[in-house]
C-alpha cells in the first residue's frame, strides 16, 4: 500500500508500506520535541535566507519561505498548529505545514541542510537560552543567600564538622559558602554555554553538502560564536548535552546539601529555623506538624537529574559515527533537567525570601553551651608560648574533668585555670566567650565578623543588581 494521500510524505517513493502504527508511536517524537518549535522556526529561518543570498533559490523565494514560517508561528500562538503522530517530529511538521501554506516552493527549504544537523541545531538554541534562565536562577538565588546573611553578620550559628560541634560561626558566613558554591555553578554554565553556541547547521546528513551554502551565515544571524569544523563531529557530537547535565548535576548537590542543613535546622532537635507558612505544609494526621517539603523536594529531585546524567551518557557510549536515533533519546532528558533545575533553585530562593526565620536566641544558646571554644583554649595558651601539642592535651584532660563535673568552660574559675596552667590570666573568660572566638578568627576567608563583612561585600559587588525580572521564553 502507498502512502495513504491524506497523510503528509514523509520518506521517498522508495517505501511501498505505512508503518505500523504502534510502530509510528513508537518512532515519533513529535509528543515532546515541539518544545523546540520555536528554534526549529528561527533555523529555518535563517536557513531560507541564506539559501537566497548564496543564490541557491531567489532572494524571493526566501522571503515567501520567511513568511510562510512566520505564518506558522504565529498560527502556533493562536493555538491552530496541532501536528500529529503522522508529522514524527516537530521538523517535518513545520516543512508539512509550510508546504500545505505555500505549496512546491515549501518543497525547497530543506535543500543542503537533514534532519541531522537542524535537530542539532534547534537543541543548541533551546539550551542556549536554557542556560540564560538558569543563570538568571543561581543570581536570584545568590541574591537570596546574600540577603539573610546581611541581616546575620552577627548572628552566631555552630559550625560542624562530621556533623560534631566543631567551632561558632558567623551565620552569614555559613551562607556565604554556598553563595560560592553558586558563584561556581554559574562559571560552569558560562563554560558550557561556550560549547553549547556552536553551529552545526550545514552539516547536513554527516559529510557535508554539494549545495553551495554559507554555514557562516547561518551561525551569524542565529548568534552562534563558531561552527563545527568536522561536518561528522557536528552531527555526533552530544557533549554538550552531557556537559551541561554535569554542571546541572552540581547545581543540585548544593541544593540538595542545603536543603539537608534546612531540614535540620527546622527539627525540634536543632530549632535553628522556623518554617513559616509559605513555604511548610502540614500532616493530614498530625495536627502539630509543619514539613519542610520545599527543602525534602529539592533532596529528591536532585535524583532525578543525576539520573539523566548517567541516562545521556550511557545513551551516547557506544554510538558508531555519525547520527544515529538513539540521539532522540536527549530531548526528554535535557528538557527534564532544565526544568527541575530551574524549578528547584526558583523553589529555594523563595524559601530562603520567606520560607525561612533564623531563631538567633536559640542559635546563641547552642553556641553558648557546648565546647566549641576549646581550641580556643588551645589557641590562647599558643599565643603565650606553649606549643600547641602541649596546649591541646592540657585542654582534652580539662575539658573531660568539665564533662565529668558536668561544666563548661566559661563556668570555671580562674584558680582551675591557674592550676591547670600559670599562663592563664583573668582574661581567659572573654577569650573564650563566643562573640570573641568567632572575632578572632581574622584569617583571609575566615569567619572572624570584619572578614565576614568584606565577603558579603565582594559578593555583592561581585552580583551586581538584580536584573528586572523578563518575560518567560515563549
Ligand atoms: N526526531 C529526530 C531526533 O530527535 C530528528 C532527527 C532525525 N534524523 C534522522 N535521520 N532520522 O533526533
Amino acid at each position: 500500500m502507498a502512502a495513504q494521500a491524506s497523510q503528509p510524505a514523509r520518506w521517498s517513493d522508495r517505501f511501498e508500506e505505512g508503518l505500523h502504527p504502534a510502530i509510528e508511536r513508537f518512532n515519533a517524537s513529535i509528543g515532546f520535541d515541539i518544545t523546540l518549535l520555536q528554534q526549529d522556526l528561527d533555523a529555518s529561518i535563517a536557513h531560507a535566507r541564506m539559501l537566497g543570498r548564496c543564490g541557491v533559490i531567489s532572494v524571493a523565494e526566501a522571503d515567501q519561505l520567511i513568511a510562510a514560517l512566520e505564518t506558522v508561528r504565529t498560527e502556533a500562538a493562536e493555538g491552530h498548529f496541532r501536528p500529529g503522530l503522522e508529522d514524527e517530529d516537530v521538523h517535518f511538521a513545520v516543512e508539512h505545514r509550510l508546504i500545505a501554506l505555500i505549496g512546491p516552493l515549501g518543497k525547497k527549504l530543506h535543500t543542503g541542510r537533514s534532519r541531522n544537523d537542524q535537530v542539532g541545531t534547534d537543541l543548541r538554541l533551546w539550551l542556549r537560552q536554557a542556560i540564560d534562565g538558569l543563570d538568571a536562577g543561581l543570581r536570584r538565588f545568590q541574591q537570596a543567600l546574600l540577603d539573610q546573611a546581611d541581616s546575620h553578620l552577627h548572628t552566631l550559628i555552630p559550625g560542624y564538622t562530621h556533623l560534631q560541634r566543631a567551632q561558632p560561626l558567623s551565620l552569614a558566613h555559613h551562607l556565604l559558602a554556598y553563595v560560592e558554591m553558586a558563584e561556581r555553578d554559574r562559571q560552569r554554565l558560562a563554560d558550557v554555554r561556550g560549547r553549547v553556541n556552536i553551529s552545526p547547521l550545514g552539516a547536513a546528513a554527516l559529510a557535508g553538502t554539494p549545495v553551495p551554502i554559507d554555514r557562516r551565515l547561518t551561525a551569524n544571524d542565529l548568534g552562534f560564536e563558531a561552527i563545527y569544523a568536522n561536518s561528522l563531529d557536528a552531527v555526533s557530537d552530544r557533549d554538550f548535552a552531557v556537559e551541561f547535565s554535569a554542571a546541572a548535576s552540581l547545581i543540585l548537590v548544593h541544593l540538595s546539601r542545603l536543603s539537608e542543613e534546612v531540614i535540620l535546622w527546622a527539627s525540634e532537635e536543632f530549632g535553628f529555623v522556623r518554617l513559616t507558612d509559605r513555604c511548610a505544609t502540614g500532616s493530614s494526621l498530625m495536627p502539630q506538624k509543619k514539613n519542610p517539603d520545599v527543602p525534602e523536594l529539592v533532596r529528591g529531585k536532585a535524583g532525578r537529574v543525576f539520573g539523566h546524567l548517567m541516562g545521556l551518557l550511557t545513551m551516547i557510549k557506544g554510538l558508531p559515527l555519525a547520527y544515529n536515533k538513539d540521539f532522540q533519546e536527549d530531548k526528554e532528558a535535557l528538557f527534564d533537567v532544565v526544568r527541575t533545575t530551574a524549578d528547584c533553585l526558583e523553589a529555594m530562593a523563595i524559601l530562603l525570601e520567606e520560607g525561612i526565620r533564623f531563631r538567633p536566641e536559640r542559635l546563641e544558646q547552642a553556641v553558648a553551651a557546648d565546647f566549641s571554644n576549646a581550641t580556643d583554649v588551645a589557641d590562647y595558651l599558643v599565643a603565650r608560648g606553649v606549643p600547641f601539642r602541649e596546649a591541646y592535651q592540657l585542654v582534652g584532660g580539662l575539658v573531660k574533668t568539665c564533662l565529668s563535673e558536668g561544666l563548661l568552660l566559661k563556668d570555671l574559675p580562674l584558680e582551675r585555670w591557674r592550676e591547670l596552667h600559670p599562663a592563664f590570666e583573668a582574661d581567659i573568660h572573654a577569650a573564650i566567650e563566643p562573640r570573641q572566638v568567632v572575632a578572632a578568627r581574622r584569617s583571609e576567608g575566615g569567619t572572624g565578623f570584619e572578614r565576614v563583612a568584606e565577603q558579603l561585600q565582594r559578593c555583592r559587588e561581585r552580583l551586581g543588581p538584580q536584573p528586572e525580572p523578563q518575560a518567560p521564553a515563549p
